[in-house]
């Protein structure tokens, strides 16, 4: 949006007089820069014409609590003309603009736009509160990158559990929102947590972007009308923690749907879903060019993520570097494991002289539910298998030694095909992690210490239990 020439080089120089009564009462301080720039968008919008000059002079006169006389001593205009051909307009538009039915006017003109302001941009469900926000620059980059090309119907933020992918999206959502460049209309987080129908998920958004249409009653009609909504008004939305869709085969094969169409039709709006895994459907659209792209998250950079343990009373910077490599920097493991370690140990160094690897709460439920309701028996051999084998001391292993030792020693058969298969199931869902061997080249896999832990300890025996239904055993 153009910002007019006379915003930033205005004749206007009158000094800001000592804090006012209405700065000192918000708690968001907003500046007179800030508040004009953002005035000067909103009266574009409404009258494609930007604040002229004098009405520019009226509003910092305002701003500053200052007479009419006060104002046109400092300017080249004339008090009557900017009290009574000036002001008397201005305040009317401004009336209909930012009131939110109070008059406004040149004593309450500051405490109305503060409010206005502070109104929040974002709609839909409450967002975690970043006001703590580590690192994820380069992340936050590539993102709005994405989001700036205009290219990209969907993206996709996935990692596994307390990686902090909602964390990410809603520090995205929080940024882009106060980024003129990006020109949004709307902003809406829904979180999926709570597994709504699709059809109240689509009345719900509808009824925030355009509150007055009728919504259809048939599923298919509501995302038909969405869409050309979404074309129309170019929306930002966050659809967070789409994994608990999974737990319900109706209601993913709904969303699936709705994604489907989200990606394959044409509309001017960015939808960021987050998700444990890189759906095979995602997979597919990208394989297939579709306007959809993905960020796989990592842990935190070990810069921020020093920073979250210093925070947390962790101040020794080996300790610090032993937590990050053992929990991957999962931000969420870390502030687990802090918390524990002060609440069972008090002297974090009482814990360090014997440390253990703690598998937190939050993880332990999710693995349980994966390793329940996900896991074939294959997956769960392999665990067991690479998590043994470390136990022996053979941290990471090859394709090839898992394929012999299955065949010979555990008396397993597989063919080399399912055996890959397997292997980038795991992977996919986090449970196992893979490095290059930089000489040979070759793959080898590994355990990552927690999920070691949750394997060999198995409190609900779920994953040394096993059904044989698919895999025969070799005599
Ligand atoms: N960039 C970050 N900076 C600070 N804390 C973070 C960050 N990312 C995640 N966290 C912490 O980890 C927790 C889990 O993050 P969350 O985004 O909910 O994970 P996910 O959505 O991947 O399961 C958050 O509640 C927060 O305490
Ligand atoms: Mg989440």
């Amino acid at each position: 949006m153009a910002y007019s020439a006379s915003l930033q080089s205005g004749s206007y120089s009158a000094k800001a007089p000592s804090q006012t009564h209405s700065e000192s009462n918000t708690s968001k301080k907003i500046t007179l820069e800030e508040a004009l720039e953002f005035l000067n968008e909103l009266i574009h919008k409404a009258r494609d014409k930007s604040l002229s000059e004098p009405e520019i002079i009226v509003f910092k006169g305002a701003w500053y609590e200052q007479s009419y006389e006060e104002m046109s001593k400092t300017s080249t205009y004339k008090k009557n003309y900017l009290q009574r051909r000036i002001a008397i307009d201005l305040f009317d538009l401004l009336t209909k603009i930012i009131g939110n039915g109070e008059q406004v006017c040149k004593r309450n003109l500051r405490a109305c736009i503060q409010s206005f302001m502070s109104q929040d941009l974002i709609k839909g469900s409450k967002l975690p509160d970043v006001s703590k926000f580590y690192g994820r620059t380069q992340e936050l980059l590539y993102l709005k990158e994405l989001v700036a090309t205009q290219q990209f119907n969907c993206i996709s933020v996935v990692g596994v559990a307390g990686i902090g992918k909602s964390f990410l999206a809603a520090k995205l959502i929080t940024d882009i929102s106060k980024d003129k460049k990006f020109e949004f209309d709307f902003f809406i987080w829904k979180s999926l947590a709570h597994s709504p129908r699709i059809e109240d998920l689509i009345t719900e958004l509808l009824e925030i972007i355009e509150p007055q249409i009728i919504s259809p009653n048939y599923t298919q009609e509501k995302i038909t009308l969405l869409l050309k909504v979404l074309k129309q008004k170019r929306c930002f939305i966050v659809l967070d923690e789409f994994e608990i869709l999974y737990q319900n085969p109706k209601l993913n094969l709904d969303y699936l749907i709705f994604i489907r169409r989200l990606v394959e039709e044409n509309h001017q709006s960015c939808i960021i879903i987050t998700n444990r895994i890189l759906l095979d459907e995602f997979v597919e659209f990208i394989n297939n060019n579709r306007p959809l792209q993905f960020l796989r998250l990592e842990g935190l950079d070990t810069d921020s993520a020093i920073k979250l343990l210093t925070n947390k009373g962790i101040t020794d910077l080996q300790r610090c570097h032993q937590l990050i490599q053992t929990y991957r920097g999962n931000p969420s493991e870390l502030n687990d494991v802090t918390n524990r370690i002060q609440n069972m140990f008090g002297n974090t160094e009482i814990f360090f002289e014997n440390p253990t690897t703690l598998v937190s709460k939050k993880l332990e439920n999710i693995l349980n539910k994966i390793v329940g309701n996900v896991l074939e028996d294959i997956h769960k051999q392999i665990m067991i298998y690479i998590a043994e084998k470390a136990v022996e001391g053979l941290e990471s292993i090859t394709i090839t030694t898992i394929l012999n030792d299955f065949k010979l020693n555990q008396g397993i058969s597989i063919s080399t095909l399912d055996l890959v298969k397997a292997l980038e199931n795991l992977e996919r869902m986090s449970l196992i992690e893979s490095i290059k061997n930089a000489v040979t080249k070759e793959i080898c896999f590994t355990l990552q210490p927690v999920i070691k832990k949750y394997v060999l300890t198995d409190t609900l025996g779920i994953v040394h239990s096993f059904n044989y239904s698919k895999f025969k055993i070799a005599s």
